[in-house]
């Protein structure tokens, strides 16, 4: 027996893992410190009450011999959750073909499932900062990873110009961790490129449901040709709170490899995949009801209000920071040039409050912290006082 090697290049531990154990550290060592944690971007409104409602009606139909559903008649996803997505998309002028749309338990499994379908011999390119998922997976399995560097004098939002011949991209937009989100003309410009370098983007519209500005783009699939080139990956973890419920969807068109990755990523899905429960896929599909849409605009709304207090707190304290418009990230310059671990340390100190260091998004993100707005409102007001006045002592 040999083991995969390459896990040994890995960092010990994942970074929200990281991040946990220091903060349980810290939490033991100070018992009586009341901590707010603005760390990892995870939701804390409960699911819409359409989502509930659709799911209770859901489990009922399970309990009984007539409505009970086994296995699911395709591991792709029930017909009317992916029909639901195709008029979602279909709302933003994005056209899909059902056998395109692949429900999933999540955007991470997806992500690096997906690389299942492409040689060890491609060459990876991530631009840096970004989701550290990405270079984990391929670190695990052995890629050549190039970076991109995204940093304030691009708007973190680095072009193709800038870029080496890689086989794969990773694009995120809305981007985690900056916030920083393409327009529909930047990522012609990607799609090109792709075009050129016979390359695919894996496109992580995660955050989609944030963008707020006009022009910006919602969806790859916005740009003319991008279904020959990318593959869009999607969660309802942010737009519906789906964190611990579990549920997301890749698309996979049929235009791009002349309908061999469509193909792929159906034989490895029923291979490897039993697909996400009914139950589950019932409460998703009510998320695009015009009632569940409502409701979780108002659930958006709640989160980009916080987005807005963080913002408004740094202002005063003179922090410089970028995001929190089109996404629920605010990524700040740590002060008086500290470290973005040094500023983790110092914040959880001095103000009580977790944030995550960019540092762990790449080495491009030294200096920079993370604070999410995905918290509760009066905590998160709480943190952004504590924060102004911890800054206002340095
Ligand atoms: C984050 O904090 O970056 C995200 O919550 C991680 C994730 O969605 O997996």
């Amino acid at each position: 027996m040999q083991l995969n090697p390459h896990y040994a290049e890995l960092n010990e531990s994942y970074l929200f893992s990281t991040i946990a154990h220091k903060v349980a550290d810290y939490q033991k060592a100070h018992p009586e410190a009341d901590v707010i944690r603005l760390g990892i971007g995870d939701v804390t409104l409960p699911l819409a009450a359409s989502v509930t409602e659709a799911m209770h009606k859901a489990v009922e139909e399970q309990g009984h011999k007539g409505t009970f559903h086994g296995y699911i008649p395709s591991e792709q996803g029930y017909e009317f959750l992916r029909d639901a997505i195709r008029r979602y998309y279909a709302g933003h002028g994005v056209e899909l073909d059902m056998s395109e749309i692949f429900i999933s338990d999540g955007a991470k499994s997806d992500l690096g499932n997906l690389l299942d379908l492409f040689s060890q011999d491609n060459t990876i390119l991530v631009p840096d900062p970004v989701y550290p998922v990405y270079v984990d997976d391929n670190v695990m399995a052995g890629r050549k990873i190039l970076y991109l560097p995204a940093t304030a004098e691009n708007g973190f939002l680095p072009m193709p110009d800038e870029a080496p011949h890689a086989d794969i991209v990773y694009i995120c937009s809305p981007n985690n961790p900056t916030g920083a989100t393409y327009s529909v003309e930047q990522l012609k410009a990607w799609v090109a490129w792709a075009k050129a370098n016979d390359a695919v983007i894996l496109f992580d519209a995660a955050y989609e449901c944030f963008v707020s500005e006009p022009g910006l783009a919602r969806s790859i699939f916005e740009v003319e040709g991008a279904k020959e080139v990318a593959i869009e990956v999607c969660s309802f973890s942010k737009i519906a709170g789906f964190t611990g419920t579990r549920c997301g969807y890749t698309v996979v068109p049929q235009a791009l490899a002349g309908g061999k990755l469509n193909k792929m990523w159906l034989r490895r899905q029923t291979t490897k995949f039993n697909g996400v429960a009914y139950v589950v896929q019932r409460g998703a599909e009510a998320v695009f009801t015009d009632e569940g849409m409502k409701e979780i605009q108002q659930n958006l709304d709640y989160y980009r209000a916080n987005a807005a207090v963080i913002a408004a707190a740094l202002d005063e304290a003179g922090v410089w920071y970028c995001g929190g418009k089109n996404s629920p990230y605010i990524w700040l310059r740590c002060p008086n040039e500290m470290g973005s671990w040094e500023f983790f340390d110092w914040l959880l100190e001095h103000a009580h409050v977790v944030g995550t260091p960019g540092e762990g998004f790449g080495p491009c993100g030294k200096g920079y912290f993370r604070l999410t707005a995905f918290g509760d409102a009066e905590r998160t007001k709480e943190a952004a006082a504590r924060i102004k006045a911890a800054l206002a002592t340095l």
